[in-house]
C-alpha cells in the first residue's frame, strides 16, 4: 500500500471548511483506491501570523518552508483575513511557495461536469473540457520595478530563481517631475521552454489534439516575442499536436463564444490569471475551478494544490461554501502523486452527486452545506469502490 505525506495548510476564511471537506473525500478515495495519507496540519493563517509573525512580510517562516518541503504534497485551503494586511498571504505566502518550490506549473482545469449548468447557453456536460497551464515563475510577477516621486530613481534589483540569476540596474530621468512607477516582466528561454513542454505532454497524455498559446506579441514584442518563438520550437517536438497561437484579448472573447476549441492552454502568468478565472466561470465559477502549482519533478520541490477561490471571508464559519474546488484540488494532486484511477474516481464520484441533483449548494442554487456535499461524495466513493 502506498503511504504519502500531506501538509495540509486550512488558513483562512472558508478555507478550515473545505479542506475539511477536502481531505474527507481524500479519506474515502484512499480506502477506495488503496493508498495511505499521513497528514501533518499548519497553523499558518491569521491567527498564526498575528500572534508569531506579526510585522513579518511572508506567513511561514523560511525554517517553516524547509519543513513544508520534505512533504510528498501541500493541501491548500486559501489565506487572506481582513486582520492581516494583503500582501502578507500573497506574496507573503501563495507566491512566496510558488517561487520557494519552484512550482512553475500553474495547472487549472476548467471542465464543465455533469449536472453543472453553464451560464453559457446550450452547452453540455464536457463541451469545456480545457487544462488551462499558466507559468507560475516569472512574467509580470516577479515582483520587481519601482515608484517614485520626483525626477530621478536608480534602482538595482535582484532576481532569484532555481533556473537562473538575474540582477538590474534602472536609472530613470523624468521630466517634469511627478508620481512615476514602473514594473519588470521577464520571460526567459527556459523557463517557457519547460511550461511550454508540459502543455505539450499533457496534451498528448490526454489525447488532445491542440494546444492554444496565448501572447499579446504585437504590443509586448520582447518578452512575447521570446515566448512564441520558443513555442514554435518546442511544437517541432510534437508533430501529432497542433500549435495554435491566440492574442490574450481575443482569447477572452473565443473562451466565452466558442469554448468547445480550446483543450491545453499555455499562458503566460498575468494572462493565464486572467483567463483561469474566466474559464472557472464557463464552468459553475470560482466552487469548480481547482489549481494545482506543481513542480512535475517531485524531487526538486514539493507542489501546492488549491482552490482558486480565495478565503471569501464573509461566508467563513457558515458551512455554506462549496467545497468541490478544494475536492478537485485533491484530484489534481492525486494525479501528481501518480495515483490516475484514484484521481478518476474522484471526478466521477463528484459529477454522480451532482448529476443527481440532491445535494447542491447554495452557488448552484441549492440550501446544502459544505459538508452534506463532502459527505455525499464520500459516501459515492465507497459505492464505487465496491
Ligand atoms: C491566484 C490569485 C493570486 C495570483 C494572487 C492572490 C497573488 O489571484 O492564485 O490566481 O494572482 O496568482
Ligand atoms: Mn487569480
Amino acid at each position: 500500500m502506498k503511504t504519502f505525506s500531506i501538509a495540509l495548510i486550512p488558513g483562512d476564511g472558508i478555507g478550515p471548511e473545505i479542506l475539511r471537506e477536502g481531505k474527507k473525500v481524500m479519506d474515502a478515495v484512499a480506502e477506495a483506491a488503496g493508498i495511505t495519507w499521513r497528514w501533518k496540519e499548519y497553523p499558518f493563517g491569521a491567527e498564526h501570523w498575528l500572534k508569531h509573525r506579526k510585522g513579518s512580510p511572508t506567513l511561514m517562516s523560511e525554517e517553516d518552508m524547509k519543513e513544508l518541503g520534505t512533504h510528498d504534497a501541500i493541501y491548500f485551503g486559501s489565506v487572506g483575513d481582513p486582520r492581516v494586511p494583503e500582501h502578507v498571504g500573497q506574496a507573503g505566502a501563495l507566491l512566496w511557495m510558488r517561487f520557494y518550490f519552484d512550482q512553475y506549473i500553474n495547472l487549472r482545469p476548467a471542465k464543465l461536469l455533469r449536472g453543472v449548468e453553464s451560464p453559457l447557453k446550450g452547452k453540455q456536460p464536457h463541451d469545456i473540457d480545457i487544462y488551462m497551464v499558466r507559468e507560475n515563475s516569472e512574467d509580470f510577477y516577479i515582483g520587481l520595478g519601482a515608484r517614485f516621486t520626483g525626477n530621478k530613481s536608480s534602482e538595482t534589483m535582484e532576481l532569484k530563481r532555481k533556473l537562473y540569476k538575474a540582477r538590474f540596474k534602472v536609472d530613470v530621468d523624468v521630466e517634469p517631475a511627478g508620481d512615476f512607477a514602473y514594473q519588470i516582466g521577464v520571460v526567459t528561454e527556459k523557463a517557457s521552454e519547460r511550461v511550454l513542454r508540459y502543455g505539450f505532454e499533457l496534451a498528448k497524455k490526454k489525447k488532445m489534439t491542440r494546444v492554444t498559446v496565448v501572447h499579446k506579441a504585437n504590443v509586448l514584442t520582447k518578452v512575447y516575442g521570446l515566448w512564441i518563438e520558443k513555442a514554435e520550437q518546442v511544437a517541432k517536438d510534437y508533430p501529432g499536436i497542433g500549435l495554435d497561437f491566440a492574442i490574450a484579448d481575443a482569447t477572452t472573447m473565443w473562451l466565452v463564444r466558442r469554448p468547445e476549441h480550446f483543450q491545453v492552454i499555455v499562458a503566460p502568468n498575468l494572462f493565464g490569471d486572467i483567463l483561469s478565472d474566466l474559464a472557472a466561470a464557463t464552468v459553475g465559477g470560482l466552487g469548480f475551478a481547482p489549481g494545482g502549482n506543481i513542480n512535475p519533478d517531485r524531487k526538486a520541490g514539493v507542489s501546492m494544490f488549491e482552490p482558486i477561490s480565495g478565503s471569501a471571508p464573509k461566508y467563513k464559519g457558515l458551512n455554506k461554501a462549496n467545497p468541490i474546488a478544494q475536492i478537485l484540488a485533491g484530484k489534481l494532486m492525486l494525479e501528481h502523486l501518480g495515483e490516475d484511477r484514484a484521481a478518476e474516481l474522484v471526478e466521477q464520484a463528484t459529477e454522480d452527486i451532482l448529476e443527481a441533483g440532491k445535494v447542491r449548494t447554495f452557488d448552484i442554487g441549492g440550501t446544502s452545506t459544505c459538508s452534506d456535499m463532502g459527505d455525499a461524495i464520500s459516501e459515492r466513493l465507497l459505492q464505487l469502490k465496491r
